[in-house]
C-alpha cells in the first residue's frame, strides 16, 4: 500500500488510497461526513439502550472512535461489529489527527486498530469491538443488527459491493426494526435497495453533498 495521509477541511485526516485512486472519506470534512451520516443519522436514530451495529469497512477506525465516544456519553451499550479486507498500517493509523480533534486520547484510537482480529473484545463498559478481517463478500455473522454503517468504497470504484446480493445478505442481517445508513444517494443504488426490500428515504447530506441515504427494513 501507498496511502497518503490528507488533511480535510474540517482539519481533520483522512487516507489516499492512489491504487484505486480515492480518499476515505469527503475532503469536505472526514470527521463532519462521519458525524452526519453515521452518528446523527444512524446511532442517534435508533433510540435503544443497547445497540448492535455492523460497519462495513473499518478502515481508519473513525466511525468505530466516534460511535464508542457517543456510547460513553449516552451511557448507550453497543456491540460494534466491523470488517476490512485491507487493514490500514500501523505507520498510517498512528498519524491520524482524529483523537485531538475530539477531546480524546490518542490510546483511544489506537486501542481499536490493535486488538486482536477475530475475537470480542470489551474496549470498555459502554463499547465491545469484534472486528473481522475479511472480504464483505465472503462475511457472515450470527448477530442480527440494529445498524449497519455501510461505508466501502464508491459504487464506481467498488460495483461488486453496491449489489443486489450484498444488499441482500445486509438486509437479511438486519433485526426487523433495523435500518442500513451510507454516504452514498446515487439513483441507482437506492432502486437496488428498494428492489431487495428496503424502505428508502433521501436525507440531507454533509456539507459538499446534497444527499444521503436511509434504507430501513420496515
Ligand atoms: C470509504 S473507506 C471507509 C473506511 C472507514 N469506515 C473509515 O472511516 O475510515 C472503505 C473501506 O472499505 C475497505 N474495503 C474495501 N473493499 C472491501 C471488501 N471487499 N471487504 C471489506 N472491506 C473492504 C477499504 O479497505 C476501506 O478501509
Amino acid at each position: 500500500m501507498n496511502n497518503k495521509i490528507v488533511i480535510t477541511n474540517d482539519g481533520s485526516h483522512s487516507i489516499f488510497n492512489p491504487e484505486i485512486n480515492e480518499t476515505y472519506h469527503s475532503k469536505h470534512g472526514a470527521i463532519v461526513e462521519a458525524e452526519h451520516v453515521f452518528i446523527k443519522n444512524g446511532f442517534s436514530k435508533a433510540n435503544k439502550n443497547e445497540l448492535n451495529i455492523l460497519e462495513i469497512g473499518f478502515g481508519t477506525g473513525l466511525n468505530a472512535l466516534l460511535t464508542s465516544q457517543k456510547a460513553m456519553q449516552k451511557s448507550i451499550t453497543v456491540n460494534y461489529h466491523t470488517m476490512e479486507l485491507y487493514p490500514v498500517p500501523k505507520e498510517n493509523y498512528t498519524q491520524l489527527n482524529f483523537t485531538d480533534l475530539i477531546g480524546l486520547e490518542k490510546e483511544s484510537l489506537l486501542n481499536l486498530h490493535e486488538t486482536p482480529w477475530e475475537e470480542e473484545y470489551k474496549i470498555n463498559e459502554f463499547f465491545t469491538l469484534n472486528k473481522s478481517k475479511s472480504d464483505l463478500e465472503n462475511y457472515t455473522s450470527n448477530t442480527k443488527f440494529d445498524i449497519i454503517y455501510f461505508d466501502a468504497f464508491s459504487p464506481e470504484k467498488q460495483p461488486e459491493l453496491w449489489t443486489e446480493i450484498i444488499f441482500k445478505k445486509m438486509y437479511n442481517y438486519l433485526k426487523e426494526d433495523g435500518f442500513l445508513v451510507t454516504y452514498c444517494a446515487k439513483g441507482v443504488v437506492k432502486r437496488t435497495m428498494k428492489a431487495v426490500g428496503f424502505d428508502v428515504i433521501a436525507l440531507d447530506g454533509p456539507p459538499g453533498k446534497r444527499q444521503m441515504t436511509r434504507a430501513n427494513k420496515n
